[in-house]
């Protein structure tokens, strides 16, 4: 597993995180099963979870019959999505998502939830292109601050005391920028809690 400035500081900092994680993923439940709704995957799909984190979405997702494999690479993180996803719920392995040991199109989505942000901009874009390989379409949910109101300062304040640096960059760009760049087009959208997150499903474009 290649090792650089960005995993060791991933590592740490949910190394950190992760004992408390679930606390503070507990006011944004509406946001995760918002989410899972709008994917509404019938029921046996096979959807991989890029950075699992916990396993918030793919427990949801496993719950409403979706065939899921959670993937991430932090062990401290990873031990809450076992434990989530333990009596065969889902699955869970640890690996790099700038390289996902699947063969193409091995899924029918991969879905990245509130993980982008965490990440430099080149690892966004090379993640974003494995999620298009080992799968024929690809789900979103992150954070997209309102740009116009003063709901964008209270939100930028709150969050950057709590989210890695990569968030800064994250939230200054227009994601669907990033989803162009990265040869996607977005089939549909939603804007969810207050418009602090969007939910986005894409196409690879050909
Ligand atoms: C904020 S958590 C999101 C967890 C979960 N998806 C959710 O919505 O609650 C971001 C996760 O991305 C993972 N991550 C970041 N970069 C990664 C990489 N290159 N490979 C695997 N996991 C990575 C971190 O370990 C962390 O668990």
């Amino acid at each position: 597993m290649g090792q650089d400035a960005y995993i060791d500081y991933i590592q740490s900092f949910f190394r950190r995180w992760a004992p408390l994680y679930d606390l503070f993923a507990a006011p944004i439940a509406y946001v995760y099963s918002a989410a899972v709704r709008f994917a509404s995957f019938p029921e046996g799909t096979r959807v991989l979870d890029i950075c699992t984190g916990t396993g918030q979405i793919a427990k949801r997702l496993a719950q409403r019959g979706t065939s899921v494999v959670g993937v991430d690479i932090s062990e401290a993180m990873l031990a809450h999505a076992v434990q989530r996803g333990s009596h065969g719920l889902f699955e869970v392995a640890r690996m790099d998502v700038r390289q996902l040991a699947f063969p193409n199109r091995s899924f029918e989505y991969a879905i990245i939830s509130l993980a982008l942000h965490d990440m430099p901009r080149k690892v966004r874009l090379a993640v974003l292109a494995e999620a298009a390989r080992v799968s024929r379409k690809v789900l979103v949910l992150d954070y997209e601050l309102p740009l116009t109101n003063p709901w964008r300062a209270i939100a930028w304040h709150t969050i950057r005391l709590f989210e890695s640096p990569y968030f800064r960059q994250f939230a200054r760009e227009d994601p669907r920028e990033l989803f162009r760049e990265a040869n996607f087009e977005v089939v549909r959208e939603r804007k969810l809690f207050a418009h602090w997150f969007t939910v986005f499903e894409l196409s690879p474009r050909f």
